[in-house]
């Protein structure tokens, strides 16, 4: 089990300090991962499509690292990257940044890679508009799901951990674009988004 106290002998120029405590360690993401490698592999077995994973970026790139390395299927990859904006994160409108450029969409079952499920409206944007571009498939795996804040009806076709409410960071998540190369989900000290 990771601590805070090993991870800052280990990380001295991260800002581990700023971590409350290991909510998950690296080796629990890792033995969770091939859990849902198994599942996903047993999922699309008899498909006959291309499966590409679809990585939202940026908090999904370390989850989807893991993930691609530990599928013992054929996968392509891609990204797209979105934004909210509106009345706030929770409530506001979703924005393409970076679109899914390729031809060969049909031929395609997607998996949307996503590092986190909050409210719902990223992925439930995700879902419909990449069916209406006429995807094979399209399901969606997340690494962390928060289903107490959501506010759309959406759920997750694979789910790593359930959390609660809390201000998470490391394995891709960010505050304000630190603490994503942390190696495990730490809980990030309250006095530093109180401020
Ligand atoms: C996070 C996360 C999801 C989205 C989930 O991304 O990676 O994409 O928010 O929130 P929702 O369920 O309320 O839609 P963020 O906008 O923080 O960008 P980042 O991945 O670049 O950190």
């Amino acid at each position: 089990m990771d601590t805070v106290e090993k991870v800052q002998r280990e990380l001295p120029r991260t800002t581990a300090l700023d971590i409350e405590r290991v909510l998950i360690s690296e080796e629990q993401i890792a033995e969770r991962v091939g859990e849902l490698a198994r599942e996903i592999e047993d999922c699309y077995k008899t498909s006959g499509k291309k499966l590409l994973l679809l990585g939202i970026l940026k908090g999904s790139v370390v989850f989807m690292a893991e993930l691609m390395k530990q599928l013992r299927v054929h996968v392509e990859i891609d990204f797209m990257q979105v934004s909210s904006y509106g009345s706030g994160t929770t409530s506001g409108n979703i924005k393409i940044l970076l679109d899914l450029a390729r031809d060969d969409i049909k031929e395609c079952d997607i998996l949307i890679v996503e590092d986190i499920i909050d409210s719902g409206k990223t992925l439930s944007y995700l879902v419909e508009y990449l069916k209406l571009r006429g995807a094979a498939s399209v399901r969606t795996v997340t690494l962390l799901d928060k289903p107490s804040r959501r506010t759309v009806d959406f759920s997750p076709d694979f789910r790593g951990f359930e959390i609660p409410d809390y201000f998470v960071v490391g394995y891709g998540l960010d505050f304000d674009e630190k603490y994503r190369a942390l190696p495990f989900i730490g809980v990030l000290k309250p006095e530093l988004y109180e401020k």
